[in-house]
């Protein structure tokens, strides 16, 4: 079975064509980083028309790299949600309309299912049952993983989301958006022992986070150094960059050896945008290596937005014998353990 898949939920359009007996045949990626980063954030009207502009030329490019003609593909899976509603209604249309003129299925993919099955496209992929640690720049969730479609949401944020933290600490010191490669990137310069952030919710049990009170002691820091400093300087930039990533960097370690204490899952999966970070990968594979627990990430260019993961997620649910009509819906809100009843 020959899937495409489309996403198109926020920022980067991305289109793949995913073979269900021979893998991955072919993705590529537009980002509009370029376009936001005046913004300082994406500027959703303006991500819907750079999608439109992109969409169509990107399918091409896939289709013909990879030498498969329409009459090859077996069903056309795209992004119905969660996202932003303008940039989800461009994928949505467009697949719709593709699979309707092609006489295939139209598969709606939940973006963070396809986030969570995407280390599955790598060699070594995890067997379910899983834990997994969805951090994105919309989403922070603790999920188990049973099977295809059964998820159970452990612990989730309850206000910012991990990446969104990130993002904003960025903006508030000034560095490029997205704020996580950014941070990741001054941190290394940073002096680890200068700072100490809290670790939110840690005293409190359960598994859920929060992490706008964060910002708020990254905001107090700026400010008590460029009171005493007179400016904010690049050292100070680095070592707060570096307190604010190993705060977020641990508590999101603390939360997954709690979960995986509380649980019988033997295998941990990192994805969404924030699993990129490095010293998230490291950590974890250090203190889950300890207690037994294997991770599983995708490759970088995997763990953000990507067609790849929606076209192994449609072609997952093909396999299962799931189809929609022609109608185009998509949703803004879409928890992901409400998935079954679709
Ligand atoms: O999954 P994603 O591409 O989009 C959403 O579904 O939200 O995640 C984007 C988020 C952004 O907040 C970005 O700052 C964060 O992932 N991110 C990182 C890193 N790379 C991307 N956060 C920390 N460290 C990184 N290396
Ligand atoms: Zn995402």
């Amino acid at each position: 079975m020959k899937v495409l898949g489309i996403e198109t939920s926020c920022d980067e359009t991305g289109i793949a064509l995913y073979d269900s007996d021979t893998g991955l045949l072919g993705h590529v990626l537009y980002s509009q980083i370029e376009l936001h980063q005046d913004y300082g954030g994406v500027v959703p009207e303006l991500a819907s028309r750079d999608h439109v502009r992109k969409i169509i030329p990107l399918i091409r490019q896939v289709l013909e790299e990879s030498g498969v003609t329409k009459q090859d593909i077996d069903a056309v899976a795209y992004t119905a949600g969660p996202g932003l509603v303008g940039a989800l209604l461009v994928g949505a249309s467009v697949g719709k309309s593709i699979a309707y003129g092609w006489g295939v299925p139209a598969i709606p993919v939940h973006h963070m299912e396809g986030h969570l099955l995407a280390p599955m496209l790598e060699d070594n992929p995890p067997e379910m049952p899983f834990l997994a640690l969805l951090v994105s720049g919309g989403h922070t969730q603790l999920i188990g993983v049973d099977n295809y479609s059964e998820y159970t949401i452990l612990g989730e944020s309850l206000d910012d989301a991990a990446g969104e933290a990130f993002d904003k600490a960025a903006k508030m010191l000034g560095l490029d958006y997205p704020g996580g490669p950014a941070i990741a990137k001054a941190a290394q310069q940073g002096d680890d022992s200068r700072f100490t952030f809290p670790r939110p919710m840690i005293g409190k049990p359960g598994l859920n986070f929060s992490f706008s009170g964060l910002k708020t002691y990254c905001m107090n820091t700026i400010d008590d150094c460029v009171e005493s400093e007179g400016e904010l300087t690049e050292k100070t930039r680095s070592d707060i960059a570096c307190a604010f990533q190993t705060a977020v960097v641990d508590t999101l370690t603390m939360k997954c050896k709690r979960a995986i204490k509380q649980t019988d899952y033997k295998r941990l999966v990192i994805a969404g945008g924030v699993s990129a970070n490095t010293l998230l990968r490291e950590k974890l594979k250090n203190v889950m290596g300890g207690m037994g627990v294997e991770v599983y990430y995708p490759r970088l260019e995997f763990c953000t937005d990507n067609g790849a993961m929606i076209a192994f997620a449609g072609c997952q649910r093909l396999l299962a014998g799931e189809s929609s009509d022609y109608s185009i819906q998509v949703k803004a809100r879409w928890p992901l353990d409400q998935l079954k009843s679709g």
